[in-house]
């Protein structure tokens, strides 16, 4: 039974309440890390240990950067393993995470009694409906006994409410990187008595003593080598708590969730709860990545914005969802977050980025929809073309064909990922083997891996060196040929006379300054009538098909400091094309120029 005083606590005066508790027992409050972490071995923050990571292997030192070995935060944090589970009572990408930490300041017995006394004094949670599990011991780490004794004897849990379990539940550390690791101790919390009486609960609080540092072995297994000094990570979801505090059934019934969930249901009415569920994670997960100056990519942690992006916007057209979703939610969680966590409340910008990759979408679905119909069923190739191409990500063909994809192989596709990861540096595009030729498309040539990087070099200085002719020649300089070799690049323009070398500096300077911005260079596909009123440079010569990619080089296509008709390959930031030299000029007949260029 819930007690009356519990009843409704808001999200806010739990976080407090929490960081309050701490304080008085010698934390000091340390405010939430980015979610984009300082850490490489780690694409977004998924703890609220990431940004102590230093101090737990004697890297920093907590009391000249704190005056205190012991620190508490709320920590916003975003894990994409429960990415599939979204829409279930608890699971979530993003979420807000309750944390105390010690680093060598005290170990199981503080944490574990006051964890305890937080649960059953502070928040007033009957002690009847809380449960633990300490780890059981294998092999190789004993059997926590200490914290087992704590639970039993000091704090006078009954054995059958404390279960022993194995490495894989009780134990924490990082997947796949190296980092502090040690036995866990976790306190579950059942909404009612009579439901924990039939041994059911949801995990609310994970108690980390960090013993080790581990690193990823050669096989599959860890290595542990005892740390100098222990040290104490806590973690507590402020979701999963708020249920139980709130007497709701699951995450998104409580105050954190509620008022996105009723504006998108008053925007669409009679939604699929799950649909609802994923909507409302997605979009408030999204604005916070936003927040944090995230930007959506087709790599690493952009990738995952794009997909949950991706994801709204698709179930937008699925479900037949008009109104503004990102408006809406841009909002929502600017009155309910932003006290706590500023950064949401520059909406401003955050919406503008939402809009932009809407807009990018839209143009990416028309032609990729187009492209599905013609396929009965999409094999993990076709999906990997579909992706690449038109920007649809197999996730959400799955949503919008799910008849089409559903012999479509998960680790095919995953393959055919990493296949292209690997050769996509410089972006191969044409395999000609039996010619000795990895690439060629006319324009570049290259035999090789390395003479393809500078082909690729070559051809974005290419697209420079032209806007910069034109900018100090004129507009009347128009492409008339080019032809890139490993040694360097060469343009044929219009123009009638020789070049002084005033205005040669002049276009090198024009083109080092561009790779010195290092201005990403991206492509969009669009209509050839759109691309050409679009500004973007073409050659009168050549015949474009009907969709064409435009390139360009800077962060959109408005502002961009060079846009042109291109199938590219192109490096991904101007920064790699290095510094670019005009080596040669003459004529080649009358008002046609030719110089060449080359990159060091
Ligand atoms: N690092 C642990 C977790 O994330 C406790 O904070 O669960």
């Amino acid at each position: 039974m819930l007690r009356d005083n519990i009843l409704n606590m808001q999200s806010s005066e739990i976080r407090k309440k929490f960081l309050d508790f701490f304080k008085e027992r010698g934390h000091v409050i340390v405010p939430s890390s980015s979610l984009i972490p300082d850490d490489p071995s780690v694409l977004l923050t998924t703890a609220g240990m990431q940004q102590f990571k230093p101090y737990y292997v004697g890297k920093a030192d907590p009391m000249r950067d704190f005056g205190s070995k012991n620190t508490t935060s709320a920590q916003k944090c975003f894990r994409t393993s429960d990415i599939d589970e979204v829409g279930d009572k608890t699971h979530l990408t993003f979420f807000e995470m309750l944390g105390n930490f010690s680093f060598g300041g005290y170990w199981k017995k503080e944490a574990i009694h006051w964890a305890y006394e937080f649960i059953v004094n502070e928040l007033g949670i009957d002690r009847e409906r809380v449960s633990v599990t300490v780890f059981g011991g294998d092999s190789e780490v004993p059997q926590d006994k200490e914290s087992y004794n704590i639970w039993h004897k000091e704090i006078g849990l009954p054995e059958s409410k404390i279960k022993k379990h194995s490495r894989q539940d009780n134990f924490w550390g990082p997947t796949g990187s190296e980092g502090p690791c040690g036995p866990t101790t976790e306190i579950y919390v059942a909404p009612t008595v009579a439901e924990a009486m039939a041994g059911k609960g949801v995990e609310v609080w994970n108690l980390v003593f960090n013993e080790y540092y581990c690193r990823p072995s050669a096989g599959s297994g860890q290595v542990l080598e005892k740390l100098e000094i222990p040290g104490v990570d806590t973690g507590m979801g402020l979701e999963r708590l708020a249920i139980m505090l709130q007497g709701k059934d699951n995450v998104f019934e409580t105050d954190l969730f509620q008022p996105l969930i009723s504006k998108i249901e008053e925007a669409k009415p009679g939604l699929d709860e799950k649909v609802l569920r994923v909507l409302a994670d997605h979009l408030r997960a999204s604005i916070f990545l936003v927040a944090d100056g995230l930007r959506p990519s087709n790599k690493e942690a952009g990738y995952i914005l794009r997909r949950l992006l991706r994801r709204v916007l698709v179930y937008g057209i699925k479900y037949d969802i008009h109104a503004d979703l990102f408006s809406l939610a841009v909002e929502s969680v600017k009155e309910n977050f932003g006290k706590w966590y500023p950064e949401v409340k520059n909406t401003k910008e955050i919406l503008n980025v939402l809009m932009e990759e809407k807009s990018k979408f839209e143009k990416a679905l028309v032609l990729g929809v187009k492209e599905i119909e013609k396929y009965d069923s999409i094999s993990a190739k076709d999906a990997f073309y579909i992706y690449e191409t038109f920007g649809l990500p197999w996730e959400l063909l799955k949503e919008l064909v799910p008849e089409k994809v559903k012999n479509l192989d998960q680790n095919a596709y995953d393959e055919e990922f990493k296949k292209h990861q690997e050769i996509s540096r410089a972006g191969l595009e044409k395999k000609f083997g039996g010619h000795g030729l990895i690439l060629d498309t006319g324009e570049l040539k290259a035999a090789n891996q390395e003479e393809l990087e500078k082909v690729t070099r070559l051809h974005t200085a290419t697209h420079l060196m032209q806007e910069a002719l034109r900018r100090v020649l004129g507009p009347e300089v128009h492409q008339m040929g080019s032809d890139i070799t490993v040694e360097r690049t060469r343009f044929d323009f219009s123009f009638s006379r020789k070049l002084t070398d005033e205005e040669v500096k002049k276009i090198e300077d024009l083109v080092n300054g561009a790779v010195q911005e290092d201005l990403p260079m991206t492509f969009v596909l669009m209509p050839l009538d759109e691309a050409k009123k679009s500004g973007a440079l073409y050659s009168a010569k050549e015949k474009y098909p009907e969709i064409v990619k435009v390139y360009y080089a800077g962060h959109d296509l408005k502002t961009a400091f060079s846009k042109e008709l291109c199938g590219g390959p192109h490096v991904s930031n101007t920064l790699k094309v290095g510094k670019f030299k005009i080596s040669k000029q003459e004529a080649v007949a009358a008002g046609v120029r030719r110089i060449r260029g080359v990159v060091a």
